[in-house]
Parts: structure tokens; C-alpha cells; sequence
């Protein structure tokens, strides 16, 4: 079972779950991941199998998408922080967790990607996930972080593969977002 919570209706313990599974995925000590930022505005999945929540991950909103110099009317979302504890990893779980996820999102009209680093290999379990990976795409991603504007060329990009947003980039338009994460 899969349970969704906005971030600004998210419960003490929810928080604590969510933080401590995403930290210990990572082997990050409990300092580290009690401050992680959890956004009010952003998407919370929990993946429970009976009692227990084992894999957590995030949708956060991306405003202000523009592509070349027009504001995109889909909401466009990213996915972050998928993370399954480690006692349960390996066995089908951050598969199922992306898939309610993907599910959601087809419910939900959203446009999904992702950006991580190339030199992470994480390839092959988002493509067992059903997305694209493509590690040219960030050139098409241009961010903005203070005054300046540059190209995401660092990062992969996940997608899925009907994606309208996508499908713009491939007849070489340029994606304006406001940050990465
Ligand atoms: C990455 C992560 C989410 C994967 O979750 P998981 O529950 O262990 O993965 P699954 O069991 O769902 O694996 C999905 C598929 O990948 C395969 N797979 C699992 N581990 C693999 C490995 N080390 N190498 C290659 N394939 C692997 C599985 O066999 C499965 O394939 P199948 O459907 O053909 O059987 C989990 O390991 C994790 O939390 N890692 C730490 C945090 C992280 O790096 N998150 C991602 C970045 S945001």
C-alpha cells in the first residue's frame, strides 16, 4: 500500500520515517538527515507492506517551467529522494515504490523527470523502473542559480517516455527551470 502526503500536511512521525529511511539508504549519520529539508509544497510516498514502512520517496513541484520563452501549462515534478531501507532492499520494493509513483502521476497529469549525476550507476534500476535515461539531455535544461544561467550537461535526465515536455526537447527546444535540487 502506498500512501501520498502534501509536505505541509505531513505528521511528526511521518517526517521521522521519512528522514530516517532516506538517511539510512545513505548511510548518513542521524544528524545529517533530522535536518533535512521537507518542503511544504512538495509530494510525500510511503511504500507500507502490512505495518511497516520500508521505501520512501518525494515529488517536488517545479514552478515556472518555460520552454524557449513561453510558460509550460503542465505541471512538470520531480523525482527525488527514492529510497528503500536497507534491510529490504533488493527485492522488488524501489521498483513498486516508482511505480505508484508513475501511476500517480499518470492519474494526476503531471509531468515527471529526474537529474542525477552521470557518474552515479544508478542506470539500470530506473531503467527496470520503466523510465528513459538519457546522460546528453541536460544540455537542454538550463537553471538558474542567482544571476546566472547555465546548462545541467552534469546530470541525466529520467523521463518517462511520452512525456510532452520531452517530446519538445527532442525537436531542440530549451527548458528554462528555476533550480535543480
Ligand atoms: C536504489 C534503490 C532505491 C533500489 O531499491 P531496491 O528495492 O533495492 O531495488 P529493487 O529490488 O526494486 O530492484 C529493481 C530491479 O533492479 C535489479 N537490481 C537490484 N539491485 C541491483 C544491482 N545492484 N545491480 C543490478 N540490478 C539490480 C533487481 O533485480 C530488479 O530487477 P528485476 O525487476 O528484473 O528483478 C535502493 O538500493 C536504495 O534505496 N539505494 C540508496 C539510495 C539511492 O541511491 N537512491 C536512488 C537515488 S535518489
Amino acid at each position: 500500500m502506498v500512501v501520498v502526503t502534501q509536505g505541509r500536511e505531513l505528521s511528526e512521525n511521518q517526517k521521522l520515517i521519512f528522514n530516517k529511511i532516506w538517511g539510512s539508504a545513505r548511510n548518513k549519520s542521524e544528524d545529517i538527515f533530522s535536518r533535512k529539508d521537507l518542503r511544504p509544497q512538495d509530494l510525500y510516498f510511503f511504500l507500507h507492506t502490512e505495518d511497516t514502512c520500508v521505501a520512501v520517496g518525494r515529488l517536488r513541484e517545479i514552478p515556472d517551467v518555460y520552454l524557449e520563452k513561453e510558460l509550460w501549462k503542465i505541471p512538470v515534478w520531480g523525482m527525488s529522494s527514492i529510497s528503500v531501507d536497507p534491510k529490504y532492499q533488493k527485492s522488488g520494493l524501489g521498483k513498486k515504490l516508482v511505480e505508484e509513483i508513475k501511476n500517480y502521476a499518470v492519474k494526476n497529469k503531471l509531468c515527471i523527470i529526474g537529474f542525477y549525476d552521470k557518474k552515479s550507476s544508478l542506470d539500470w534500476f530506473y531503467r527496470k523502473c520503466g523510465f528513459e535515461v538519457n546522460d546528453q539531455m541536460g544540455k537542454s535544461f538550463l537553471i538558474k542559480t542567482g544571476d546566472e544561467i547555465k546548462d545541467n550537461c552534469d546530470e541525466a535526465v529520467l523521463y518517462f517516455k511520452n512525456d510532452p515536455l520531452i517530446a519538445e526537447i527532442f525537436k531542440n527546444k530549451k527548458v528554462y527551470i528555476p533550480y535543480t535540487w
